[in-house]
């Protein structure tokens, strides 16, 4: 049974569909033993308590420095005995020493279809804004493993949603999301529970 902490930073959407395809039997043998927000105000935590999974807040405030709060967050994960951290609408830089430690064994969503519209500043809507400003007809969203870098890991799943006539910034983020990230994240989780490939 791979054991699967989730990250969050905000509503949760992508938490949900995890826990939704693990109950309904598209993720098999894996169980989301953690969910960790560095935000006391995400609704993801909502998400978490109502589901019966344990679920803790770390600020980087509360921490009273940048290493503090790097150290508490490796903790958290360590004693949730994650197999497997998973970052789901995560606005957290991942620091260096988890990096490490869960080398191979973190995986991210991301709301374009990677190298597009990725790397630093390129986060929720703000790389929706970029791909309409640029007037890409197809995006779509990537999962790929977590390394030193900023989007830069190995790609492990990709989706693309048509972008249409007036779409805005909120229209096209949440297509991107119903179409591919509620997919793929799951879908993800399930090939690495299970050691399959594509
Ligand atoms: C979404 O835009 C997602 O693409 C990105 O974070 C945002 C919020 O996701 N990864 P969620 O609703 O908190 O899962």
């Amino acid at each position: 049974m791979l054991k699967v902490a989730v990250l969050v930073s905000g509503g949760g959407t992508n938490l949900q569909a995890i826990l939704d395809a693990v109950d309904a039997g598209r993720i098999r043998n894996a169980e989301v033993v953690s969910v960790i927000s560095n935000n006391p105000k995400a609704y993801a935590l909502e998400r978490a308590k109502k589901h019966g999974v344990p679920a803790v807040c770390i600020t980087r405030k509360e921490c009273g420095s940048k290493e503090a709060f790097d150290k508490a967050l490796l903790q958290a994960l360590k004693d949730s005995g994650a197999d497997l951290v998973v970052l789901a609408g995560c606005l957290v830089v991942i620091p260096e020493i988890i990096i490490q430690e869960y080398r191979g064994r973190i995986i991210n969503i991301h709301p374009s279809l990677i190298p597009s519209f990725c790397g630093t500043g390129y986060y929720g809507l703000k790389v929706h804004e970029a791909a309409l400003e640029r007037g890409v007809k197809v995006t779509g969203a990537t999962v790929h493993f977590v390394d030193e870098g900023t989007d830069t890991g190995p790609i492990l799943l990709q989706k693309a949603v048509e972008v249409k006539e007036g779409d805005t910034p909120e229209i096209l983020q949440r297509r991107v999301m119903e179409e591919a990230e509620w997919e793929l994240l799951p879908k993800a989780i399930d090939m690495l529970a299970n050691q399959e490939t594509r």
